[in-house]
């Protein structure tokens, strides 16, 4: 079984769509990246996941289950949104204590000391939240979010606005918490490169959209990782050409500039897409393979889709 599993998701607010459509699964054990820019419906499909928000249409399950309806998954599930639920007025062993005492954790004192230690705030388990560095409190959210010791961890931008070296702390505890406990995470970010560090698959979604699901590697170099420069004649008429382009299923986005188009594009070959340029009459002075950088490859996914999507 999926450890997540969403299919054909759809979600309006006010008759506006802010989801259209999104499937992805999640295998168990996994660090799975959802990334995508603000706005583009992540924290919306995480609280659709965790039951906080009904579908419009489709289905979102964690472990086969509707969150909505199923306390014991639900239980087994770990939270961490963007309000981190920690209480400023209290120590953090007080915090973990009272998410302990919440959750019904057995051996409460023994799990609360265990995170401290863990989380590298052992010395500090006696101050109030308030007094924490924000790397600080992040890593005292995290370890409040697994309190429980759960199998599936959703965690919403776990690492924006922390400085970088706070940022590589939270993220070396996600990595761990996978490696040693073979927790499943799934993690939204905006920031290619922090997926690209700790996940080993992605979607990326924007304007509600999934723009494309792979592993990092596939992304960077298989499918979704093509390009194309193709400089068009003179006489030829651009616009016609990206028409042709459109409607082929396996461009993902092109970006123009004059008589130069640059075709991001899938698994159909760079032949066959000049053949269809070709077969439409348009003529082409150059065109020439390039390979990309993953972020290179995100760039084109979220922002140059005005053109072809
Ligand atoms: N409760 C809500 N009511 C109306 N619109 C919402 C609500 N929650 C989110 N949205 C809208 O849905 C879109 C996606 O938001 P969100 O899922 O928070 O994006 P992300 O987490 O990727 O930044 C945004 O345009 C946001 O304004
Ligand atoms: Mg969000």
């Amino acid at each position: 079984m999926k450890a997540i599993e969403i299919e054909n998701l759809s979600k309006s607010f006010d008759g506006r769509w802010v989801l259209r459509n999104v499937s992805f699964s999640v295998d168990a054990g996994e660090v799975f990246g959802y990334l995508g820019p603000n706005g583009a419906g992540k924290t919306t499909t995480m609280r659709v996941l965790l039951g906080l928000l009904r579908p419009t249409s489709g289905t979102a399950l964690v472990k086969g289950a509707d969150l909505h309806a199923n306390d014991e998954v639900r239980h087994s599930v770990g939270v961490l949104m963007e309000n981190d639920g920690l209480y400023d007025r209290l120590s953090a062993w007080q915090n973990l204590d009272y998410y302990g005492r919440l959750y019904g954790v057995k051996d409460r004192e023994e799990r609360t000391a265990e995170l401290l230690e863990t989380f590298g705030l052992s010395a500090r388990r006696g101050d109030k939240v308030y007094t924490f560095s924000k790397g600080m409190r992040r890593k005292l959210g995290i370890a409040r979010s697994i309190i429980h010791d759960p199998e599936i961890l959703f965690l919403d931008e776990p690492t924006s606005g922390l400085d970088p070296e706070a940022q590589r702390m939270v993220r070396g505890s996600i990595t761990d918490l996978s490696r040693r406990e073979g927790m499943t995470v799934m993690l939204s970010s905006h920031n290619l490169d922090e997926v690209e560090k700790i996940c080993t698959r992605v979607a990326v979604i924007k304007n509600g959209e999934i723009r494309a699901y792979d592993t990092v590697e596939n992304l960077r170099e298989g499918r979704g990782g093509h390009t194309l420069a193709v400089t068009l004649s003179k006489e030829a008429d651009a616009t016609a050409a990206i028409e042709v382009l459109r409607s082929s299923s396996s461009i993902i986005a092109v970006r123009q500039d004059g008589p130069r188009l640059t075709i991001a594009h899938g698994e159909e070959s760079s032949s066959a897409i000049l053949a269809s340029i070709f077969r439409a009459g348009i003529g082409i002075e150059e065109a020439s393979k390039t390979s990309r950088s993953l972020e290179d490859v995100y760039i084109d996914l979220v922002k140059e889709q005005e053109v072809v999507g």
